[in-house]
């Protein structure tokens, strides 16, 4: 079979649905409109942890407009059938409405539906609720947890015994709420047994799996429906309780019920990154050779749900050592249950490594570039296995070259700008990126237009754009001509849009239908006499502009639409699919150098980043424009878990104290510089059929490492907490 020629893949083009977006056409889940659609509010459990004692809601139910108020004592049991997928972690789900246990801060424990959003609002406010309230638990130091997750090899104790140089760290990283700008919502419709649900999630499936078990439908009368998503960051990884409490007060009251959460309420309505208590100790011989690692990591989890991301690959494979030992505990809490946050696991992972490189860099007077390459495996350490690809060496040598490394003095507070103190600093990133089972369909129509759909999602990454360039090359087509739709449970089923893992499955999946219906038409023309093409070998052919012709002579060919139209074809259709990676083995990673400039005002500690840059061994570009925003936001967003942001729980009653963006800080336009990113040309063949290796995640990865080793290079002070605050400085 002749290649494809690529046209649109690697080209840096628009939004496909930018128009769309900025002329407020794009439906999200809150905006879709039903009539005679009623809304929900959500009551919060004003206690931490305890068991409802009495619900009072006579006064909401006189006012005005209030139409039901839904609570454990007069809410319909619900099935909740097993379902082990759907992002649901190990443990019990909280069941909304079917019992008295208040399991966290936040916690619905009643829902009023009005005609009008305000009346529900203030029937809300009206709903009193009686508590026999018990002291949660919330802090992560003082808890008590879980079994561990081990990892072990060689001698780590022994190891480091016998290093020259040891190191013993303790870091403590915050909690991180996802914040996308598009509050999660649902709107909810029965249809007799039939359910449809407008929904904010990055898995139209999972969502469409959980609700059916939940309440107890079969697979084909459920239908989720979510064409655009405002921002997720992994907030909308799984179903969350607010979904099943839209769908429950619509089928109690027998109206289509809106149901959208307060910004507040995200801060407990959906999951967080967990914040983290990690001790690491390091052992290197006097010239930086590696010699052992002991990872002791405590990750909050819920009292309900045991939540585990990939917080241990990192401190197995990104460095050469023969001794690692780790110990992952969970520490269940009076809180709601965690879920990935961009860069999941890795994000928090790398903090720790990196800043602990860069203090052992600091300690033996070595480069830290020097002391990474002096420390780069030739295999997975932690597998024995080649990497498909690892190109990590040339991300040191680019970033160094394009940031001016060579300017950084390695005496820290040693560079001053008037006030401001100047730091340089840099961290290396790796991402395990998924590689999902997924399915598409594409179908050709006469008139020379394709359609090809999957139920991914595009929660902002570019999904519409990227995939509709990968269908127009594989079926030789234009852009323009090429529609994608996803967002629809009725659509091929696909895995959770997350984990950096959505070009290369579903991206795959594409590929493989719109080949199909490439080779159909293929097939016709060589076998049709009236057609220009008959008789040619079918892998002699490719397609260009919908149009069919011998590899190497375009003279000879014709165009889709006349082939149809003379074989009497309406269209021509195929299914694709994906099914993970193969039997063939290797070490499939991701990497980053991320390079940082701070300044940090002297007298106050205030931390200004000057200058970042991230240069990125993704594999192959697909989209260049949108991979470099997906840069620029991972970057964003690594300032943010680096500088700024902090979820503070009050533990005397569990509640959030900063449940909002006025107080949760993020970085605003103000916070960001100048941002750089360099993406290292080349494929990963071993990876998948498109060579690419997903980056969405990895470039939040060494974020905050490469600010906070700048931050020590600025002042010479090193902060092992996250976020690095003004105070911390002082
Ligand atoms: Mo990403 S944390 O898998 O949305």
């Amino acid at each position: 079979m002749s290649p494809q020629p690529q046209a649109a893949v690697g080209a840096p083009l628009s939004r496909v649905d930018g128009v769309l977006k900025v002329t407020g056409k794009a439906e999200y889940a809150a905006e879709h409109d039903i009539d005679e659609v009623v809304h929900a509010v959500i009551v919060d459990a004003s206690i931490g942890r305890g068991r409802i004692t009495s619900i009072d809601s006579r006064a909401a139910e006189k006012h005005a407009g209030v139409v039901r108020v839904i609570h454990y004592g007069n809410a319909p049991k619900l099935p909740y059938r097993d379902n082990a997928g759907s992002n649901n972690p190990p443990g019990r789900r909280l069941r909304v409405f079917q019992d008295d246990k208040v399991l966290f801060h936040g916690q619905p424990v009643a829902v009023v539906v009005a005609t009008t959003l305000e009346a529900a609002q203030h029937g809300a406010s009206l709903v009193k609720v009686r508590y026999d309230a018990e002291k949660p638990s919330t802090d992560l130091t003082k808890a008590e947890p879980g079994e561990p997750t081990r990892y072990a090899r060689g001698d780590a104790e022994a190891g480091l015994r016998s290093s020259a140089i040891r190191l013993d760290l303790t870091y403590e990283l915050a909690r991180n709420h996802h914040n996308p700008m598009e509050p999660h919502a649902t709107v909810a419709r029965w249809d007799g047994n039939r359910l449809t649900v407008w929904d904010k999630t990055q898995w139209v499936m999972g969502t469409h799996d959980e609700i059916a078990a939940v309440f107890g439908l079969p697979a084909d009368a459920v239908r989720v429906i979510n064409p655009f998503v405002g921002g997720g960051f992994g907030s909308g990884l799984r179903c969350w309780p607010h979904t099943i409490v839209a769908a429950l007060a619509a089928r109690v009251t027998r109206r289509p019920v809106k149901l959208v959460l307060s910004r507040k309420q995200m801060y407990f309505g959906t999951g967080f990154r967990p914040s983290y208590e990690y001790r690491l100790r390091l052992g290197s011989d006097r010239r930086g050779r590696l010699n052992a690692a002991i990872h002791d990591i405590d990750a909050e989890t819920s009292s309900y749900e045991t939540f585990n991301e990939a917080v241990m690959p990192a401190g197995q494979m990104l460095y050469s050592m023969p001794n690692v030992r780790q110990a992952y505990r969970t520490v269940p809490l009076d809180v709601n249950t965690p879920i990935w946050m961009r860069g999941p696991g890795f994000a928090s992972a790398s903090f720790v490594i990196e800043s602990a490189m860069d203090e052992l860099a600091h300690e033996l007077g070595i480069d830290p570039i020097e002391l990474r390459r002096r420390n780069e495996p030739s295999e997975d350490e932690s597998t024995n296995e080649p990497f498909s690809t690892r190109r990590l060496s040339e991300c040191y040598t680019v970033g160094a070259r394009e940031f001016g490394w060579d300017r950084r003095n390695p005496k820290p507070r040693s560079t001053r700008d008037g006030d401001w103190l100047i730091g340089l600093g840099m961290a290396a990133g790796v991402y395990d990126p998924g590689r999902f089972p997924a399915q598409a369909r594409a179908r050709l129509d006469a008139d020379g237009t394709a359609v090809v759909e999957a139920a991914t999602s595009d929660m902002g990454p570019g999904t519409y754009t990227s995939q509709t360039q990968v269908a127009a090359d594989a079926l030789g087509l234009t852009m323009r001509t090429v529609t994608f739709r996803l967002g629809d449970s009725l659509y091929p089923p696909t895995s959770p849009h997350g984990g950096s893992a959505t070009m290369a499955s579903v991206g795959s999946a594409v590929v493989d239908a719109c080949d199909q219906v490439r080779q159909q038409a293929i097939k016709l023309a060589v076998e049709d006499r009236e057609s220009p093409l008959y008789g040619v070998n079918a892998d002699d052919v490719v397609v260009r502009n919908g149009r069919l012709h011998v590899q190497g002579s375009p003279a000879r060919g014709e165009t889709y639409k006349s082939l149809l139209a003379r074989n009497d074809r309406s269209h021509l259709e195929a299914k694709g699919s994906y099914n993970g990676p193969g039997s063939e083995r290797s070490a499939y990673f991701a990497y980053n150098a991320t390079f940082a400039e701070v300044a940090v005002d002297a007298n106050l500690g205030l931390v200004r980043v000057r200058r970042m840059l991230g240069v990125y061994d993704a594999g192959r570009i697909i989209s260049p424009k949108l991979a470099e925003s997906q840069a620029f936001g991972g970057i964003v967003g690594g300032i943010g878990t680096a500088l700024l942001e902090h979820t503070v729980t009050d533990h005397r009653d569990g509640r959030i104290a900063n449940p909002g963006l006025a107080d949760y800080l993020v970085p605003v336009n103000a916070d960001v510089p100048d941002i750089k990113a360099i993406y290292l040309d080349g494929e990963d063949n071993a990876g998948n059929l498109l060579g690419v290796k997903g980056l969405g995640e990895v470039v939040q990865v060494g974020v905050a490492a490469a600010i906070g080793n700048a931050v020590f290079n600025a002042t010479g002070r090193r902060v092992r907490q996250l976020p690095i605050t003004a105070e911390a400085l002082l």
